[in-house]
């Protein structure tokens, strides 16, 4: 049985259901950032998915290309209108197996934690850097870890109740390897569905340092793509990493 470690193992898992369950997220203020930095350039999307971003990037007039794991997700891209003409690889983004120079490359919803060691993630900051033409930029968006989430280094959280069906999320968090281990378990009237999420999270501090080592420099941080102030509140952030 494929497992944690197949790079294609969350997207194979998560395919059928992926749009439909995250329909209620909004690319539009990523879409805005992302054009104001890509300018003419060339732009690839790492963890491209289903074209979530992607798609309404290159409806733009952006020259997107996409890198993606899971061939599942990847026929979803292809099948929506405009989804054909993205260019995508099939492979793993730490190698970013794409032909740069590239002026952006950027990792949107936390998938720069679905690496699952700070080796891969750090891997993936070095290929990065070496797509990059010189002064392109690396964009991430990744969740600032809430350990307060976790009693005793577990969480149950009802996620939908309705008539007919529930969804429940059962989460272990391991402090050692900062990883998350999730279930989210639908329970309908066609039985129950297992649906399993690994992440390993990262410190902003540590991704700066991951960065360094790559040779690329923090350039701006937001609390979010509205370009809001990042301080200790802050749950999430998007950071803007520069090639010299
Ligand atoms: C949470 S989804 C995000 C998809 C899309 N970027 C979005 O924002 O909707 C994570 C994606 O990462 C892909 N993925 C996970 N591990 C990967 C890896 N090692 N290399 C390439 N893609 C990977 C999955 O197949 C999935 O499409």
């Amino acid at each position: 049985m494929a497992d944690f470690d197949d790079p294609a193992f969350y997207g194979d898992c998560w395919a059928g259901v992926y749009d439909e369950q995250h329909a209620w997220m909004d690319p539009a203020p990523a879409v805005e950032f992302l054009t104001g930095l890509a300018a003419d350039r060339r732009v690839l999307e790492l963890a491209v998915g289903t074209g979530r971003v992607a798609l309404p990037l290159a409806a733009c007039g952006i020259a997107v290309e996409g890198v993606d794991a899971s061939a599942a997700m990847v026929d979803r891209l292809r099948a929506k209108p405009g989804g054909a003409s993205i260019p995508v690889v099939i492979g793993d983004m730490a190698q970013v197996p794409a032909a740069g120079p590239f002026g952006l490359v950027y990792l949107v919803f936390n998938s720069l934690f679905g690496l699952l060691s700070q080796a891969r993630q750090a891997e993936c900051f070095g290929n990065v850097a070496r797509v990059l033409g010189p002064g392109g930029v690396f964009v991430i968006e990744c969740f600032v870890p809430d350990l307060t989430r976790f009693d005793r280094g577990q969480r149950v959280q009802a996620r939908t109740v309705t008539e007919d069906s529930a969804i429940l999320e059962l989460s272990c968090h391991d402090a050692v390897q900062q990883r998350i281990t999730t279930q989210i378990i639908t329970f309908d009237g066609h039985g129950t569905h297992l649906r399993p999420v690994a992440l390993r999270y990262s410190w902003p501090s540590e991704l700066d340092l991951m960065a360094q080592q790559a040779d690329l420099q923090l350039r701006d941080r937001y609390g979010g793509w509205d370009r809001q102030p990042f301080d200790s509140a802050s749950r999430g952030h998007v950071s803007v990493y520069q090639r010299p």
